[in-house]
């Protein structure tokens, strides 16, 4: 009997192009387990293990994201965003970098931290901001500012609603 387990191969794989016609991924890491539909134009990003990429959906450079997350449909998640582990991005929410287009100077555009366990409703539009563990961001919502953890919000602006029955629990 072996006294260690023994140590699992890493199966995240780099596609440099793929085979799928029907597929753009160019440059990126998948985690292993990660399913990616069709009609998807993602580059130079990451992705853990266990998640999953709607059809329609475009991930720019630079995008890190974490396990077990969900991108919906029709989502576009642009550069200098990072999404945790456990989140649920539904169809057609689109993030911003640039707030005052076009700026050709990426020094000029911001970022955007989704931490782990976030929902954010279809359709919402997300300008640079922080959205805190666990929050809930409603379907249509423009999110202009920081989100704490554990917080349901919703609107245009968005606004606080309520506490999310997950979150705020540290
Ligand atoms: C934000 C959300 C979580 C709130 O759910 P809830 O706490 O059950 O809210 P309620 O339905 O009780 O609504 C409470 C109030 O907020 C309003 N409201 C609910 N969702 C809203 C939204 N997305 N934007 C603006 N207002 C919203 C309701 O009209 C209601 O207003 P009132 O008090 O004036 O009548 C939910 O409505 C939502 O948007 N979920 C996202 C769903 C989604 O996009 N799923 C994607 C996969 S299908």
């Amino acid at each position: 009997m072996p006294i260690f387990k023994k140590e699992k191969k890493n199966k995240n794989k780099t596609v440099e192009t793929n085979e799928n016609p029907l597929q753009i991924i160019n440059n990126c890491k998948i985690g292993e387990g990660t399913k990616i539909w069709n009609f998807v134009n993602i580059y130079g990003c990451e992705i853990g293990r266990d998640s999953m990429v709607g059809c329609f959906c475009e991930i720019q450079k630079g995008v890190k994201i974490g396990d077990r997350t969900r991108i919906q449909s029709h989502s576009f998640v642009c550069e200098l965003v990072e999404i945790g582990s456990d989140c649920f991005i539904g169809h057609g929410v689109m993030f911003i970098n640039d707030v005052y287009p076009p700026q050709p100077d990426p020094s000029m555009w911001k970022r955007t931290v989704i931490e782990d366990g976030v929902s954010i409703g279809s359709n919402a539009t997300i300008l640079p901001v922080r959205i805190g563990k666990g929050a809930v961001i409603g379907a249509g919502a423009v999110v202009t500012k920081d989100v704490p953890d554990g917080t349901v919000i919703a609107g245009n602006p968005a606004s606080f609603m309520r506490f999310s029955s997950a979150g705020n629990k540290e």
